[in-house]
């Protein structure tokens, strides 16, 4: 070997220690991100979607941000709670990994918070949606939605719509019980009336039997909220007992109408009223980016499920540039808060107080285009802050 070299390589040796000693987060290693979701089990087409849409950010925007590799560690914990918090500990403790996100039902987002609390690391969830989750770590930040966002709009928008009488089902836990009690509220203040309401377990539901009861009852609509996931056999039930002949509305939260499974559903979903934060049908240019993107991608439409993966992704790539790249927990969290970006959905922000988001709602209608179900957008409210943090 000439000299010459000899000594360039030993400058490069002293040098490159003494830099990452200087700047040990900015140092070359990979920032590691714990992707926790439901791939298998009831919830598993949720699960599906945000591991699609974390994947598409990546495949789009490169596996490297401020100069840091971007590793995502995808575990499925089929929705249970106990199988959330072990892997969340095996993701902190053994691949060391400085962020943890996903969380498809609201218990698997609580079993991780005193994780995050304790590893000082951020927890980015990018479904759950009871008001709650944002309050039980200062590490939390969501990406997707709270049922009072939506329940809130939908009960005024019934009684400004002449709808009266109405019957409710909601999955019994956590997020059916916030969209139950928000829209009560909203829909009694008005002068509506809930005449009948039934709870259904979050595992297998049957909705048949009180379907039935339902029709016979003829509430003027029926107030429905089922987890992401459930919506295309909710309405294929809701189909066989006739409640559309019957001439019954759906209204809810958007949760029943995911975009996912829109294409399987029967017409007897044609005419549902649903507000919400994302349709594929959402026209903008970004959206039909998204959607032309994803589907070209997965062979599906995606729905509101994954554009909370999406754009929690973006949130971590955006707050790692601000950084820097230093994958410090509270500095992330720091840069996160008050963050404002153009979504698929429309513009969103996190709001700086509760690290909640900040998005706008669309009161939709389920119509036909080009031959198939969409939510067509037909009123929007701008810039809705949790109304369970407002008091709203
Ligand atoms: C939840 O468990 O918080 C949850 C899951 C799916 C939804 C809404 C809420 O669509």
């Amino acid at each position: 070997m000439r000299p010459g070299f000899a000594c360039l390589s030993l400058i490069v040796a002293a040098v490159v220690p003494a830099l990452a000693a200087l700047h040990p987060a900015a140092a070359a290693d990979a920032i590691k991100i714990g992707l926790i979701v439901p791939m298998t089990g009831g919830q598993a087409s949720t699960g599906k979607q945000l591991a699609n849409a974390v994947q598409l950010y990546v495949k789009q925007h490169g596996d490297t941000v401020a100069g840091r590799k971007i590793e995502v560690i995808l575990r499925d914990d089929a929705a249970n709670p106990d199988t959330t918090k072990r892997l969340a500990q095996e993701l902190i403790v053994n691949d060391k990994v400085g962020i943890v996100a996903g969380f498809g039902i609201t218990p698997t987002a609580l079993a991780v918070a005193p994780l995050a609390t304790q590893a000082r690391i951020p927890e980015i969830v990018m479904l759950a949606g009871t008001s709650i989750i944002t309050e039980k770590s200062p590490y939390i930040v969501r990406t997707s939605f709270t049922l009072a966002q939506s329940s809130t709009i939908i009960g005024d928008w019934a009684v400004k719509n002449g709808i009266r009488k109405v019957a409710t089902l909601t999955t019994d836990y956590a997020p059916g019980n916030d969209a139950l009690e928000f829209f009560r509220q909203h829909l009694t203040a008005g002068g509506g009336e809930i005449v009948d309401s039934v709870k259904v377990p979050l595992a297998n539901p049957d909705f048949a039997p009180f379907l039935q009861r339902i029709r016979d009852a003829k509430p003027d609509a029926l107030f429905v909220f089922v987890p992401g996931g459930q919506g295309g056999n909710f309405m294929k039930q809701f189909a066989e007992r006739g409640l559309d002949k019957a001439g019954i509305r759906v209204i809810g939260p958007g949760d029943v109408m995911d975009d996912d499974l829109m294409p399987g559903m029967p017409d007897a979903a044609l005419g549902a009223i649903t507000a919400h934060m994302y349709s594929a049908v959402h026209p903008s240019d970004m959206n039909k980016a998204f959607v032309r993107d994803y589907k070209a991608a997965f062979g599906s439409r995606p729905g509101f499920v994954a554009v909370g993966g999406y754009d929690g992704m973006h949130l971590i790539y955006e707050a790692l540039k601000k950084t820097g790249g230093n994958s410090d927990g509270d500095a992330l969290v720091a840069a996160m808060k008050g963050m404002a970006w153009e979504s698929p959905r429309g513009p969103i922000s996190i709001d700086p107080e509760t690290r909640d988001i900040i998005q706008n709602i669309y009161i939709r209608k389920v119509e036909k285009v080009d031959g198939e179900l969409y939510n067509v957008e037909l009123q929007t409210f701008e810039a809705v802050k949790d109304p369970a943090k407002t008091g709203k």
